[in-house]
């Protein structure tokens, strides 16, 4: 089993990655902790609440940052709607830990035998205040598996994806923290989109799948006929490396001026002679990915 701790700000993406996470036997979600971004970190909290609850899942839910480190916030309710999980009726939620993200991060990495991996699908508020907090967590943590940034152009700016963007600070520090990255970025992400005739297919599926298909159908002005499914790249990528292609790369994120939140990568190898932190996702099988996608819905309840 792969041990992980999901950062989301659920969001429908990360909603359909968090649903994946939690069913896929393969995998051993220890925590979730939750971030502003699509939503205010109160939403993203409860959103995960109502997950955790309708798989009936044991994972603990940890309230995180509200705020990025220095950029102010601006959030992504144009797309994900004001609740940031729009068009399902959840029966209610439960309540979070009585610990904030960065100390139940902590305690859950500190307390494990063998490093775990982070997934972050939001901005990486969270695990930069963890590694500027507790330095000695850095040997818990395997690698992070980050859906973010993009060396294609943008999807906020025309050169910085939102997670970035949201707090290009904290991405700068994660990048610099020596954890190896897997930057899960727009290069595959706006390839693997969810096909009209996939999104179709999810309702008929079970309960699990009209909830994802409602979600998903409301998705930006609810009328896309592909949708993106950034998030749940992350969660592909960790189950089925192989249908990823990833270079090694030196990345650095832009904090400052026009292209603030842009993920740099030293293609040339000439800024950092050669050296590398990230493999960097550059292409993927997406009909792979959609046919992985509705089959992993499919065991769901
Ligand atoms: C990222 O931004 C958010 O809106 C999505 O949930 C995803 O994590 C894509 O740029
Ligand atoms: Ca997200």
């Amino acid at each position: 089993k792969i041990k992980i701790i999901i950062d989301a700000d659920p969001g429908i993406d990360d909603a359909a990655a968090i649903s994946i996470a939690l069913n896929n036997p393969q995998l051993d979600v220890r925590l979730i902790t939750t971030v502003a971004g699509n939503v205010t970190v109160d939403k993203t909290t409860i959103n995960a609440l109502k997950l955790v609850k309708f798989f009936e899942a044991q994972v603990p839910v940890a309230k995180g940052a509200a705020l990025p480190l220095l950029k102010p916030f601006e959030d992504a309710a144009r797309i994900h709607g004001e609740s940031g999980m729009p068009g399902y009726d959840f029966s209610g939620y439960g309540e979070p830990i009585n610990k904030d993200a960065v100390t139940a991060m902590y305690e859950t990495l500190m307390a494990e035998p063998t490093p775990i991996t982070l997934v972050p699908t939001g901005s990486y508020t969270n695990i930069a205040l963890l590694l500027r907090l507790h330095p000695d967590v850095i040997s818990k943590i395997e690698r992070i598996v980050a859906m973010g940034g993009s060396i294609s152009g943008g999807n906020m700016t025309s050169s910085a994806e939102f997670n970035v963007f949201t707090d290009p600070h904290a991405a700068e520090i994660v990048y610099k923290s020596g954890i190896p990255v897997v930057m899960i970025g727009l290069d595959i992400t706006l390839k693997a989109l969810l096909t009209a005739p996939s999104i179709e297919k999810l309702s008929g599926l079970n309960e699990s799948g009209k909830m994802l298909h409602a979600l998903i159908t409301h998705y930006g002005d609810g009328g896309e006929q592909r949708v993106p499914m950034h998030d749940v790249n992350t969660i592909f990528y960790l189950l089925h490396p192989e249908a990823i292609t990833t270079k090694e790369y030196w990345v650095d994120v832009v904090t400052e001026g026009p292209a603030i939140g842009e993920t740099v990568a030293d293609i040339r190898g000439a800024y950092h002679d050669g050296k590398t932190n990230a493999q960097v996702a550059i292409d993927i099988d997406t009909e792979f990915f959609n046919e992985w996608m509705l089959a992993e819905v499919a065991k769901m309840k």
